[in-house]
């Protein structure tokens, strides 16, 4: 099912948090207010703030107090991204420019710590220590997944477990704040918290682990920013593990890290992953995460929002952008 599809339910309001967002432009300093503009304007899949109100459905859906959650999860997802791809210098997003790429990587740095302050005061809107605690957590948590990716570039002894740990805090974190806010703030029955929150970390891994297959099988054109970037980047994603498991003698993945200016062994490195059963095989992982995801979600009350989970889990290792 097309994300259209899946987010059928909750479609207005997902429209009046778009709107909502908007509110942040409105400021007495003209470069600003463009860069603001340019920023949430730029598309994206929406799936964070989608997350926030689905998981919100399930008990006393009070859009007085989703709406600023969800936009607070959305604005820190695009904040870490500005500050994503200053740190790896990377030059498209959501098929435009990054504003890296146009303003350099101060103002981009500078950007993003503003978006972090003003999602802090958005979920300061929701009144609820609980959900604003959670989420300053979770940008502690994001800040040190990205910290150990940086200090684990160019590192050929990684394991598994250090991979899954890295994408748990940079990436699988804030896809559980989002829905285990939702279910907070809709006086959700503390087993359903956990089981919400459960869902949205195993999604946000399975998420992850497609990410990084996407990196290397996807298009520029389909994805609106880079391909190929992790191995440039020096970071060492599940396929490229993969790869080094199956060849441990000489490969392009080893090549590259040890020699980092040589560009040829990351072309090798792609389509020797693309041609072996490296990409199904992370695939049945991200599979595996889904799966997960959805194990206890028959235990929360049947609804639209339940079936739009399931749908969800699908679509995130179904996709291609
Ligand atoms: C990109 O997230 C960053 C990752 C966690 C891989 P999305 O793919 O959800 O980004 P947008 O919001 O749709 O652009
Ligand atoms: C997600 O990882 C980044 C954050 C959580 C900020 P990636 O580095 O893989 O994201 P993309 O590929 O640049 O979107
Ligand atoms: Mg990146
Ligand atoms: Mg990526």
């Amino acid at each position: 099912m097309e994300l259209s599809g899946i987010y059928q339910s909750i479609e207005d309001d997902l429209a009046r948090v778009k709107e909502y967002l908007r509110s942040i432009i409105k400021v007495d300093f003209p470069w600003l207010s463009e860069q603001l503009d340019y920023v949430v304007g730029g598309g994206g899949k929406g799936i964070r703030p989608a997350l926030t109100l689905l998981s919100g459905k399930f008990y006393q859906y009070n859009l007085q107090y989703l709406m600023p959650m969800s936009g607070s999860v959305e604005l820190m997802h695009t904040a870490t991204l500005i500050h994503d791809d200053a740190i790896d210098k990377s030059v498209s997003r959501r098929g435009r420019a990054t504003i890296y790429k146009l303003w350099g990587e101060e103002p981009a740095i500078l950007l993003g710590d503003y978006l972090f302050a003003k999602a802090g005061e958005f979920v300061a809107d929701t009144h609820n220590p609980r959900v604003i605690k959670l989420f300053s957590q979770t940008l502690a948590t994001i800040s040190s997944g990205e910290l150990n990716q940086f200090f684990s570039a160019y590192n050929l002894k990684q394991t598994r477990e250090q991979y899954f740990k890295k994408i748990s805090g940079k990436t699988a974190s804030l896809f559980s704040l989002a829905t285990a806010s939702g279910a907070i703030l809709s006086e959700a029955p503390e087993k359903s918290v956990k089981t919400l929150g459960d869902y949205g970390h195993h999604l946000g891994i399975a998420f992850q682990i497609v990410d990084d297959i996407l990196d290397f099988i996807g298009t520029e054109e389909e994805l609106g920013k880079p391909v190929g970037s992790d191995l440039t980047q020096g970071t060492l994603t599940l396929p490229a593990m993969l790869l080094l498991e199956r060849y441990p003698e000489d490969n392009p993945v080893k090549r590259r890290f040890e020699n980092r200016d040589d560009r040829d062994n990351i072309k090798q490195a792609i389509e020797m992953i693309r041609n072996s059963p490296i990409v199904d095989e992370c695939y049945l992982v991200a599979a595996e995460y889904s799966a997960r995801a959805c194990r206890n979600l028959n235990e929360l009350p049947e609804n639209s929002s339940r079936e739009a989970l399931f749908e969800l889990a699908k679509y995130v290792v179904a996709r291609k952008k």
